[in-house]
């Protein structure tokens, strides 16, 4: 009854920002997305019967007891589908910082989900483990499936589920992460999902975004970079400016985010071509086409405020990579 596995996390280029039924995590809209092959999550899982409590461990430390209940809620779900109520030893390490706008926990519920039910001998099909990892984070149902990945709002939990539309190799897509901040942001997506409805925006934003996502989808597909860029910049900015109006407001930019993004739109004006999107986070991704990308980390690498940059491209999703059951 153990299983390792390996998820990556991901961007969105349309983001998911509310839930129409928080238990549930069913979103108020799709969103799109492509996984991190620099930005990963290895969990091990081992269900064992002489345990009383689910033992979790992040990063070699125990985990704290709200992030451990979660994980625990997640696994009582596997527990249920798989008919025992075995306790489990979880050891989930990751590749970045965690809680800084890098979605890692849409990596550690993927991780998590995929290594639980290996272990448990659960043989799920993609769109049941993304269905099921969502539960535990709504992003964790787009690191499930590889490369590009369109997740369907759906009506209910099978329904409410992500998939690939386009593989990894099928674009050269880079997202250059400048790590400005390793600290934990003080309120998580989950308060930010609760205040998104608050913002008197949040409407016109859920207005626009079916055209948006189609418009992102076609661009993608087409590979058109400055078409794609745009949208995926202007809709980044509609998520914050819906954070920064919700009640109680959330920003997470810090003065470090801030000189990026004026200093993003300097590099387009000059003729190096990169748009940038932020998770709820104040680190900053910058997208580019892989020819672009060492001038983009060059410049990166030569400012103060960065700490460490995060070179990824479009990866496959989650696997398994031990199991005995
Ligand atoms: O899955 P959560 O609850 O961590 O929410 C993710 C929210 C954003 O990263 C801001 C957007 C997204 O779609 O990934």
């Amino acid at each position: 009854m153990r299983a390792v596995a390996a998820a990556p996390s991901n961007i969105a280029f349309v983001k998911y920002w509310g839930n129409l039924d928080p238990a549930l995590r069913l979103p108020y809209n799709a969103s799109l997305s492509m996984t991190l092959s620099a930005a990963t999550t290895r969990t091990e899982v081992v269900f064992d019967p002489a345990l009383d409590a689910d033992e979790i461990v992040i990063d070699g430390r125990p985990a704290a007891p709200e992030a451990a209940a979660r994980a625990s809620a997640h696994l009582d779900l596997i527990r249920a589908r798989a008919g025992h109520g075995h306790r489990a030893r979880v050891a989930s390490a990751n590749s970045f910082p965690m809680g800084t706008g890098i979605a890692s926990s849409a990596s550690a519920f993927a991780a998590l989900t995929v290594a639980a039910c290996a272990a448990t001998g659960l043989a799920l099909d993609e769109r049941s483990l993304s269905a099921l990892a969502r539960r535990g984070s709504g992003s964790a149902a787009r690191s499930i499936p590889d490369g590009f990945v369109l997740w369907h709002s759906g009506a209910d939990d099978e329904s409410s589920y992500a998939e690939s539309i386009a593989p990894p190799e099928h674009w050269d897509l880079c997202d250059v992460v400048a790590i400005v901040s390793r600290e934990h942001k003080a309120v998580g997506s989950g308060g930010g999902h609760g205040a998104a409805p608050s913002s008197p925006f949040f409407a016109a934003r859920q207005h626009r975004l079916p055209e948006r996502l189609e418009a992102i989808r076609e661009a993608l597909l087409a590979k058109d970079f400055e078409r794609f860029g745009a949208a995926v910049e202007a809709e980044s900015y509609e998520l914050h400016a819906i954070a920064m109006t919700s009640r109680p407001p959330l920003l997470y930019w810090t003065p470090a985010t801030v000189a990026l993004l004026h200093l993003v739109a300097r590099w387009r004006a000059e003729g190096l071509s990169a748009f940038a999107t932020l998770d709820a986070g104040p680190n900053v991704h910058v997208l580019c086409e892989a020819r672009r990308a060492q001038d983009v980390v060059a410049a990166l690498e030569s400012l103060d405020s960065v700490e460490s940059v995060l070179v990824n491209r479009a990866a496959p999703g989650a696997r398994v990579v031990e199991a005995q059951s």
